[in-house]
């Protein structure tokens, strides 16, 4: 049967069927899959029973693979896929869990990575959704004048912000030696595929703002975020086992939620797609 396409709401996500990422795809299921990802910024594959190198090979179909910098969460037996756990925890103890709170992946990089990639392997009972916001409506929304005083602005990125109400888990020594102490990228960014603006902010990860005090900037981001993230720009994702799911980091932001009973494992593998530097 051949590959089928079905939007899963309006404007952000669509759903893939009847393709089996374990066996080859042929030129055309790859050309679909990849139009499918860059229209809806959200690409959802049901029912991938993948090994670690059966994703990381399936992965391909739609870009180089990046060096994720947390290299504490690597699998031993294939390193470039990463795993997230609600069982991991703090150093302090506390549980920790990954992607909590609104932001875009890995923006502290140069080339920040174009889509992450994540496999369900392990699911709660209930909860863990996964909320996508989409930044290009968001930004075609805001005012003129919001448009004005961002439009050529750039933002100071870094691993970790003093801001960020999220804390991260330290750099390994190994993984400091990869990640930039900081980058600056435009609060404004145009798709390179699709050639639309988006918002480009990262709560977790912006630091400064170009020309603004720190309050300027502080009230700025929150002003940014609290707009972007209004349910009616959200596509909120209930996981299902084997659910391959794929997002674009250039025009998305995403939260993970941490509502579920955590005696219930929630473990995904993770991947992500080289980028281009935002423009
Ligand atoms: C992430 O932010 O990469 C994690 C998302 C999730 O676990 O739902």
């Amino acid at each position: 049967m051949d590959l089928k396409i079905t939007p899963l709401s309006d404007g952000l996500g669509a759903e893939a069927t009847r393709v089996d990422l374990s066996k080859p795809v042929d030129g055309e299921t790859k050309a679909r899959l990849n139009a499918a990802f860059s229209e809806n910024a959200v690409l959802v594959i049901r029912e991938q029973d993948l090994s670690a190198p059966q994703l990381l090979e399936a992965v391909q179909l739609f870009g180089e693979v990046f060096r994720q910098h947390n290299t504490r969460f690597s699998l031993p037996e294939c390193p470039l896929i990463h795993y997230l756990s609600n069982q991991d925890h703090y150093e302090n103890g506390k549980r920790y869990i990954p992607g909590a709170g609104y932001h875009t992946d890995h923006s502290n990089d140069r080339t920040p990575p174009k889509a992450t990639v994540l496999l369900a392997k392990q699911l709660p009972e209930t909860g863990g959704d996964t909320q996508f916001v989409n930044m290009t409506r968001a930004y075609e929304d805001l005012p003129p004048e919001i448009k004005k005083r961002i439009e050529g602005r750039k933002a100071k990125h870094v691993y970790q912000s003093k801001f960020s109400a999220r804390k991260l888990t330290g750099l390994t020594p190994e993984a400091k030696k990869h990640v930039p102490d900081f980058v600056m990228h435009p609060l404004v960014r145009t798709h390179p595929e699709t050639g639309r603006k988006s918002l480009y902010v990262n709560p977790i990860r912006i630091e400064a703002i170009e020309g603004l005090e720190e309050a300027e900037t502080l009230e700025l981001l929150d002003a940014l975020i609290d707009h972007a993230t209004q349910t009616k720009y959200q596509y909120r994702h209930q996981w299902r086992l084997n659910d391959l799911v794929m997002w674009d980091n250039r025009c998305l932001l995403h939260k993970a939620n941490g509502d579920y009973d955590h005696s219930q494992t929630r473990y995904l593998y993770r991947v992500m797609l080289q980028g281009d530097a935002p423009f």
